[in-house]
């Protein structure tokens, strides 16, 4: 009885200090923002739960049909997760969980949705989703976005609200590395040198994409002879000096090409008294 009690505590100990919290006080910004009222985006990173941000409703009959609101982290970092404490009323929860329905959450090193990686959505057959919510997000990235949508031909969840949908987001945590590069439970494992950014799975320490030249999970073998760039996708199309294969990381000849051959790549043909093309 009691030792079960003590490896609860360390348990909690352990989930609680495992990450940092990488977006706290971070730039936010959000789609619309009501006049007069403390509503900025920022309020969802000041880490006080009594300020939430809040957008214009959206709604089938609102003339606001889509929300964002997202933070730039400053650089791309390793996430673990992402939680988000929607606002409560007392006696309202079930409206609000019906206002949070059917929101997605991406990660991108952009800023916006399109190209990014969507982490979590709230999707048409799911429940309504608790008011204090958590995704695991193994990405990395350099913004988290929050969005959701009310359009008349879509399918939300049931007992989701379609009228005068508030997004009221109180604080959005985003656990992860505090250094861009590291990974692990203590963030103290260095990723992969050779993943592109520098950035990896953050609990397997596996590259999202290598640097042109470098292949495998951990970015550590090089391109077969042939072949070159991002993914080694590249065929050389060179003929370099003695047949040799041409560099992995950018597809040139670096000792010169064979006779009869210019060009940086060594991919244009002299003729003699001219060049070929
Ligand atoms: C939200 O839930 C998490 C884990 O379930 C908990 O640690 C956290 O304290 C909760 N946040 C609030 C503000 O209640
Ligand atoms: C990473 O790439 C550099 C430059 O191409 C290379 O020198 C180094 O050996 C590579 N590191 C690993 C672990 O493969
Ligand atoms: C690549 O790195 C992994 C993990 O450090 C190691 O197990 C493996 O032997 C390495 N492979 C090469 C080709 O260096
Ligand atoms: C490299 O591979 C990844 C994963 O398969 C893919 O998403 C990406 O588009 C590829 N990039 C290029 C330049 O081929």
């Amino acid at each position: 009885m009691h030792c079960n009690h003590c490896l609860f505590y360390v348990a909690g100990l352990f989930v609680a200090y495992a990450f940092d919290d990488i977006s706290q006080k971070k730039v936010a910004t959000q789609s619309h923002t009501p006049e007069g009222q403390n509503t900025e985006a920022s309020n969802a990173v000041d880490r006080k739960t009594s300020t939430c941000m809040r957008t214009l409703p959206i709604g089938r009959n609102n003339p606001q049909k889509t929300v964002w609101w997202k933070v730039d982290l400053d650089g791309v970092y390793n996430i673990q997760s992402i939680n988000i404490l929607f606002k409560n009323y007392d006696g309202y929860e079930d409206r609000q969980r019906g206002r949070f329905a059917g929101f997605s959450l991406y990660v991108s090193n952009t800023g916006v949705i399109q190209g990014s990686r969507l982490c979590y959505k709230n999707g048409p057959h799911d429940h309504l989703p608790p008011l204090n919510f958590t995704a695991i997000c193994p990405e990395s990235g350099r913004y988290v976005i929050f969005y959701n949508e009310r359009y008349a031909g879509s399918t939300y969840p049931t007992g989701s609200e379609l009228e005068n949908v508030f997004t009221e987001l109180c604080e959005v945590i985003v656990k992860g590395c505090n250094n861009p590069s590291f990974y692990g439970s203590k963030c103290d494992i260095p990723c992969p040198t050779n993943c592109s950014d520098s950035t990896c799975h953050i609990q397997s320490g596996a590259c999202f994409t290598c640097k042109p030249g470098w292949t495998g999970i951990h970015c550590n073998k090089t391109c077969t002879d042939g072949w070159y760039g991002v993914n080694c996708s590249q065929q050389c199309v060179g003929h370099c000096r003695d047949g040799v294969t041409c560099n992995q990381q950018t597809g040139q000849c670096d000792t010169g090409c064979d006779k009869g051959w210019t060009g940086v790549m060594c991919d244009k043909g002299i003729l003699e008294g001219g060049k070929k093309d």
